[in-house]
């Protein structure tokens, strides 16, 4: 079992990390947290491949638990499937000794926490992420959130979980589509945070999304423990965890303009990447040969690399950057945008959104 702490005092907690442990969580939250009763909140899709492996698991150490469902994917976040859920937390008796299990991807794992960060005030809260993004990204961290009518992720809190728990295995069943979303994320922290990772990644990327059962362990390992890190140092986005927004900033404004049903949030995130660490060689922040180093690694999991061109590209261009003066994370006139300063290390510029556009061939 590899173990990956985060560390932030009083609240800091294990992720675990096994393929094949699913089974087992329940008999380490007797053990560990003294549970006598779990919520496990699932979806239809994710509770028929493994609810059964985990349920296993829960009765045999005796835990007391139900399940409870909710939508697949974003559907779900909304602030009347959290009241859905209080009102089934209340028939099912749940107290503050409750612990409240999200079984599946980052939709399920962001409600799940919001209703465990309100519920009774706040009970125990385990992330069992079941999509590769979740692994990497989502669970750790302690962002919660439901979605509102103006906009994603809108209503939230920060509640860190008492533990994360990983089973690599859970990846067989996930779509190819979804594994690529997580390799974004995975390629994306290496950017950022850890150049021999990186560099690893070039190595073993195809590896990984074949699911060889060591490489997609190892490639989990180290992209928590870059998050991991990050959130410890910085829990509320004062500063270093902005970092994480690499390619985000653009690839939201992708997904906004062309719509979340048409592009994948990874596939976003992959051209936003690129976008930025071409303008880092532009703007001479990063070396030459960083863009190619990074398209390389994106076009051998198949993540795009170049700025879909819908709506005709001064249209597009037009269209993105209005939706990046929408973003949420634009303070005033300049926006912070991540850029690379080579591969392994990345910082915050301040630009406008017109300056994010400047020299740039599309
Ligand atoms: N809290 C954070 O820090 C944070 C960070 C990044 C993203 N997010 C949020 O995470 C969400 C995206 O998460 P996601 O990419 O995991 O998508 P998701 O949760 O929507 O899951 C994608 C699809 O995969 C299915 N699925 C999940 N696990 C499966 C498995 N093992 N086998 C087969 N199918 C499976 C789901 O049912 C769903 O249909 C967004 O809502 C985003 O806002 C949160
Ligand atoms: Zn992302």
């Amino acid at each position: 079992m590899n173990t990956v702490q985060v560390m932030l005092g009083d609240r800091s907690y294990p992720i675990r990390i096994r393929p094949g442990s699913l089974a087992d969580l329940g008999e380490t939250l007797v053990r560990e947290f003294g549970a006598a009763h779990v919520v496990s909140i699932t979806t239809p899709r994710v509770g028929e491949a493994h609810f059964e492996t985990l349920a296993r698991g829960l009765s045999s150490a005796d835990l007391a638990h139900q399940r409870l469902d909710v939508p697949e994917g974003d559907r779900a976040k909304t602030l009347s499937h959290a009241s859905r859920l209080y009102d089934s937390l209340i028939d099912l008796e749940a107290d503050r000794d409750t612990v409240i299990v999200a079984l599946g991807g980052g939709a399920v794992g962001d409600l799940a926490g919001f209703v465990a960060s309100t519920y009774l005030r706040g009970v125990a809260l385990v992330q069992v992420p079941t999509t590769l993004l979740a692994q990497v990204d989502s669970s750790v961290g302690g962002k919660t959130a439901v979605n509102h009518s103006r906009g994603k992720n809108l209503i939230g809190t920060f509640f860190q979980p008492r533990l994360v728990w990983i089973d690599p295995a859970v990846l067989s069943t996930l779509p190819a589509s979804e594994l690529r979303c997580g390799m974004a994320e995975i390629i994306k922290a290496g950017a950022i945070w850890d150049g021999e990772f990186f560099a690893w990644l070039e190595k073993n990327a195809k590896g990984v999304t074949a699911l060889d059962p060591e490489l997609l362990s190892e490639a989990i390992v180290r992209a928590v423990r870059i998050k991991a890190e990050v959130v410890g140092l910085d829990e509320r986005e004062a500063g270093l965890r902005a970092l994480l927004n690499f390619g985000h900033t653009l690839g939201h404004a992708i997904e906004n303009v062309l719509g979340y049903r048409e592009i994948h949030h990874g596939e976003a995130v992959a051209i936003g990447m690129m976008f930025a660490a071409r303008l880092s060689e532009r703007r001479e922040l990063a070396p030459a040969g960083t863009a190619e180093r990074l398209e390389g690694l994106l076009d051998c999991v198949g993540l795009p690399t170049e700025l879909p061109d819908a709506l005709g590209v001064t249209e597009t261009r037009e269209a993105y950057l209005r939706a990046m003066t929408v973003d949420k994370k634009v303070r005033g006139r300049q926006l912070g945008f991540v850029v690379l300063s080579e591969i392994g290390r990345a910082k915050v510029i301040k630009l406008t959104p017109e300056e994010v556009f400047e020299g740039a061939d599309q």
